[in-house]
């Protein structure tokens, strides 16, 4: 059936988009275990954006999970398929003329390439949010750590299945040095050129 779809040309394109927000959109996709605090320094750097009059959408895995991805789990496999949905979701984003920010964990190099390859290299910012598993354990925010040790959840990142920490990301935020302040600060200066036109 796919060589029967034909996409349709508009006529109002990505760069008339950027062009009437006056800045630039690509992918901030930010990965680590469960707990290093994505979410937390995600939600600082949207609102600094949101300050300087920059156009953002989040998408966070612990509520796109709880919508449009309801029907995964955390097998490789769904994980997969949940990585997949979001870059393409984050696409249409970048098409849409945002500045998008994603945090989930997305623990498999294939799947961090995968995204790269569909939003395009130079539309992609991988950070890495590095936090050892020792401190997200110790922290353990929402009590997951403690359940997965029981053995009352599985697939758990970094306990019972695997996290491959990024080799060469664009920046990386080790949250046991930086501060909140200190990270947003490394973030946004790294992407302040690219948001020019
Ligand atoms: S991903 O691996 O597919 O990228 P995603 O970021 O969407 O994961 O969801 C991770 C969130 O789901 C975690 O922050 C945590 O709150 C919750 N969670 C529940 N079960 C697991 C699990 N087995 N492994 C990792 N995170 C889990």
């Amino acid at each position: 059936m796919k060589e029967h779809i034909i996409p349709h040309s508009y006529q109002v394109s990505q760069n008339d988009r950027r062009e009437k927000n006056e800045h630039n959109s690509f992918l901030l996709w930010f990965t680590g275990l469960s707990g290093s605090g994505k979410s937390t320094i995600a939600n600082v750097v949207e609102q600094e954006l949101f300050k300087l009059g920059v156009s953002t959408y989040t998408l966070d895995g612990d509520n796109i999970r709880k919508g449009i991805n309801n029907d995964l789990s955390f097998s490789p496999e769904d994980r997969t398929e949940n990585i997949r949905r979001i870059a393409e979701t984050g696409n249409l984003m970048i098409d849409a003329g945002l500045v998008v920010l994603a945090a989930f964990v997305s623990p498999y190099k294939k799947d961090r390439d995968n995204i790269r390859s569909i939003v395009k290299d130079v539309n992609f910012v991988e950070i890495f949010i590095n936090t050892s598993l020792k401190e997200c354990e110790r922290r353990d925010v929402k009590g997951l750590y403690k359940k997965a040790r029981a053995g009352e959840i599985k697939n758990m990142t970094g306990i019972s299945a695997p996290y491959e920490a990024p080799e060469n990301p664009d920046i990386e935020i080790n949250t046991e040095l930086d501060s909140v302040e200190i990270a947003v600060k490394k973030i946004i200066d790294y992407i302040a050129p690219k948001l020019k036109l």
